[in-house]
């Protein structure tokens, strides 16, 4: 069973994550969890936090001669802006933050509450993500992570190879994948932000080269779209998870959703096996299972809710009404949310990954994928 914990506190000395569960012999480098981390601090309208940071992952266990060991991974990484000692409480809660919830339930500070709900935390959730691609990777699964609406504004993504489309998204600073819409979306944000304002959006994953069968229809908590849902919805600020065509699916008519199944021999040595689907409205799950196409997860995310222009609150002391505390913050952090949905996402494949050909080494998961491929084939 692959699973990970983070710990760690937004201005705290450094953020973790405890990996356990992962196979021996995977070959692991640093620099592609880097990579993931830059992402993640990038993408236009971030505020000044991310200045600061210029985060990188330490591998604190479980690798030797930079393969995986089989034991837990402890991936480390630092904040620089360290200073919780420093830091005081803030009075009046942030309307659409835990502060409020948090220290009425801890009886306690809102400060202890935000520290640890912020989305800082996310930096080690990608960490563990981008080790889990290095898994993926050593089967042709691939995940890819992109942005297709923010603040309404739709950005369709243009047709392509993954490997033109990631050229597109990377020099995308908004991380969208038709650049028509860049600088539409970035005027959006440079005004939302002059009136103090914040924005939210929608971001899409698709996970390509997956086999039959992962999760299963069996038991509803290890179906693989519970799984994919709740994973993604911990993400936070993230408020709808869809997969495949998600809510549309419940304005059309049984015809126009689901997906006829044919055969073409000439694909049977894909992961597909030959089982092709004109659509792929399912988005590559049906009951809880992998189907042999593209798994395609959209999350929305809300705008952030911290505001330069403040919502009213109370004073917590007083319970008098006054303007709602600030803390430095983000206008848009909707394209940092598709590289966090992009490795939450293949954290869950890979952990399903491990459910149906796991074992103790990555040698051994290779054979018996090999050896399932064939069964199937022959099925
Ligand atoms: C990448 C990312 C960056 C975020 N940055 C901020 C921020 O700068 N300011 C803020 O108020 N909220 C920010 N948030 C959102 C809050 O962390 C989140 O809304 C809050 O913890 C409440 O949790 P909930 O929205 O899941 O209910 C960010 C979220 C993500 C995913």
């Amino acid at each position: 069973m692959l699973r990970y914990w983070t710990a760690g506190e937004s201005h705290g000395r450094a953020l973790w994550a405890l990996v356990d569960g992962f196979p021996a012999g995977v070959p692991i480098e640093t620099a592609p969890i880097d990579a993931e981390l830059r992402r993640r601090q990038g993408g236009y309208g971030r505020g000044g936090r991310q200045r600061i940071e210029t985060d990188a992952v330490d591998i604190k266990s479980g690798i030797w001669q930079g393969r995986t060991l089989g034991s837990p991974i402890a991936l480390e990484v630092v904040n620089k802006d360290y200073k919780l000692e420093r830091l005081s409480d803030l009075e009046r809660p942030r309307p659409g933050h835990g502060d409020l919830a948090g220290a009425v339930k801890f009886l306690g500070s809102i400060r202890g509450v935000l520290e640890r709900a912020s989305a800082r935390e996310t930096a080690v959730r990608v960490a563990a993500g981008a080790l889990a691609k290095q898994l993926l990777a050593s089967f042709g699964i691939t995940a890819f992570g992109y942005v297709v609406e923010l603040g309404g504004i739709a950005a369709p993504p243009l047709p392509g190879s993954l490997d033109e489309q990631r050229q597109v998204r990377d020099a995308s600073e908004l991380y969208i994948l038709n650049p028509e819409f860049e600088s539409p979306i970035k005027q959006l944000i440079d005004e939302c932000g002059k009136q103090g304002d914040t924005l939210g959006g929608i971001v899409e994953v698709r996970v390509e080269g997956l086999p039959f069968g992962l999760g299963t229809h069996t038991q509803w908590d290890r179906k693989l779209d519970g799984r994919l849902a709740q994973a993604v919805m911990a993400v936070q600020a993230i408020k709808g998870v869809e997969i495949g065509l998600g809510f549309e699916a419940a304005r059309r008519r049984g015809s126009q959703v689901h997906d006829p199944i044919h055969f073409d021999e000439a694909q049977r040595d894909t992961p597909s096996l030959g089982y092709v689907r004109p659509t792929n409205n399912a988005g590559g799950l049906e009951a809880g299972m992998t189907n042999g196409q593209p798994l395609v997860v959209r999350a929305a995310k809300k705008p952030i809710s911290t505001l330069r222009k403040p919502l009213e609150s109370i004073n917590l002391t007083t319970k008098e009404t006054e303007a709602a505390s600030y803390e430095r913050s983000d206008i848009c952090a909707v394209p940092a949310a598709s590289v966090i949905v992009e490795n939450v996402v293949a954290f869950e494949v890979a952990a399903a990954l491990i459910d149906k050909f796991g074992g103790d080494s990555l040698a051994e998961m290779q054979s018996r994928y090999r050896s399932y491929l064939d069964l199937a084939r022959a099925r």
